[in-house]
């Protein structure tokens, strides 16, 4: 039996004859020579196979490939500088593991909606196998930033029973004989509590939003990687920031560029995303904005307009800082230079690609925050051990939220968020 090997590993193995497995993704044939391309999940191989070489029942067996079936070829590993991987394969037998007829998703152009509905087998295309390469590679990377770094990853819960960020997007549910528990905006609380525990930590998992708008950069779904440092002021927090993303942006740039080829990237747009980033305060940003024909007013949150006008003609990502109290979260830490803002950023992504941070200095003062929380209207009862923190050893700290979505939408250079995810939860889809 030849050894069995995955496509990525061929290229090693010139000369030798070995098996592979995979599913296919296109077939042409001369007549007396026809070729396939099999996908492996490492990588995708081109099966060469001349008629007079095999018997009848193999050349036909290889004729009736279809797309999408997934079989096993067993022939002998060629250097082939034109073939993707710089090998092919010269198939001597071919076996048909699971058969596909008329697999859904053809090359022709599909809708939207019906590609949607057939996310399950729409997630085998190219494109959609690069998107998940680079999604995987930025989520490793993030994990090994923190890790290098220092940091302790806390595991947040999912089920909670205080309102992380807003009222207005929450996810309820019943929970048994304790009244009600939303599903988690965000682990940001409880990553707080582990901060005075452990110094450096990140809680990174799904969170879920309610949100009512239809855009390209809301899914009711997503992961936010959440990572929280004791004695940070809000400076050192954006400047953890601003490495944070430089590094994640270069190792995408360094391990996936044939990934950003298939999908067309201008990876000169992510060539300059490097420390520093400028920074520009809420009310600068305000004036810019006037200036540039906006009809924002000092004093609420920007839109996703006014995040595309300042940011847009940018070769890096921008901060603005310092927002209007009353436009953010309750636990924001006052401004004591100007108590009308609160110590806080969002990190906004060049090309249109808008916020993909939020950041903030917590308030670390017992009284100011259960003010805050009584002025907001928020259930007191529920943030008794978050208000516990102020009293034992309170302690000046700062983190931030980075969508995993969001930073994939912009580094893949995508038009909608739904292709950052595998299976995107949104407003109107629950399936498949
Ligand atoms: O700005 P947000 O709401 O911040 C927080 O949740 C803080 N608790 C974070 C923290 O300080 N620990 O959300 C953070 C990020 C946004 O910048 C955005 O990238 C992403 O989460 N995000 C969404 N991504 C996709 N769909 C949505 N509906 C999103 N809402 C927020
Ligand atoms: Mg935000």
């Amino acid at each position: 039996m030849p050894t069995r090997l995955q496509i990525s590993a061929l290229a090693d193995s010139p000369g030798t004859t070995v098996a592979v497995q995979g599913w296919v993704l296109t077939t042409r044939s001369s007549g007396k020579i026809a070729f396939v391309v099999i996908r492996d999940g490492s990588g995708y191989l081109q099966g060469v196979l001349a008629k007079a070489e095999v018997s009848d029942e193999t050349w036909q067996r290889f004729q009736s490939l279809t797309q999408e079936s997934c079989v096993r070829l067993v022939g002998e590993v060629r250097a082939d500088q034109r073939s993707p991987g710089g090998v092919e394969l010269a198939v001597r037998e071919v076996e048909i593991l699971g058969p596909s007829a008329d697999f859904p998703i053809t090359p022709k152009e599909h809708g939207t909606p019906f590609l949607l509905d057939h996310r399950h087998l729409w997630l085998r295309s190219k494109r959609q196998v690069a998107i998940m390469k680079i999604r995987h590679e930025i989520i490793q990377g993030i994990r090994d930033f923190f890790h290098e770094r220092g940091f302790f990853l806390v595991d947040t819960p999912i089920l909670t029973g205080s309102i992380g960020e807003s009222g207005g997007t929450l996810f309820e549910t019943e929970y048994f004989d304790l009244g009600k528990a939303y599903l988690a905006q965000t682990g940001q609380l409880y990553v707080e509590a582990a901060c005075a525990a452990l110094g450096k930590v990140y809680c990174f998992g799904p969170t879920f939003r309610a949100e009512k708008s239809k855009t390209r950069r809301h899914l009711t779904e997503f992961w936010m990687v959440e990572p929280e440092v004791a004695f940070n002021t809000s400076d050192d927090n954006m400047r953890l920031q601003e490495e944070f993303i430089a590094a994640v942006v270069a190792r995408v740039l360094d391990r996936r560029a044939e990934e950003l080829k298939e999908l067309e990237r201008d990876t000169s747009k992510l060539a300059t995303v490097v420390a520093p980033f400028p920074r520009v305060s809420y009310s600068e940003a305000v004036e810019l904005l006037k200036a540039r024909g906006s009809s924002v007013t000092w004093g609420s949150d920007l839109g996703a307009e006014d995040e595309t006008l300042l940011a847009t003609d940018r070769d890096r990502p921008i901060f603005v800082y310092n927002y209007p109290r009353a436009a953010k979260a309750f636990y924001m830490k006052e401004n004591p230079d100007d108590p009308r803002t609160v110590l806080c950023d969002d990190c906004l992504a060049p090309e249109g690609y808008g916020e993909i941070i939020g950041g903030s200095q917590r308030e670390d003062d017992h009284d100011r925050l259960l003010a805050r929380i009584r002025e907001q209207g928020l259930p007191e009862k529920a943030y008794d051990w978050y208000l516990d923190l102020r009293k034992y050893g309170t302690f000046v700290h700062s983190g931030f939220g980075l969508g995993v979505e969001r930073t994939v939408s912009w580094i893949c250079g995508l038009e909608h968020i739904r292709e950052a995810i595998a299976f995107p939860r949104t407003i109107y889809r629950i399936t498949p």
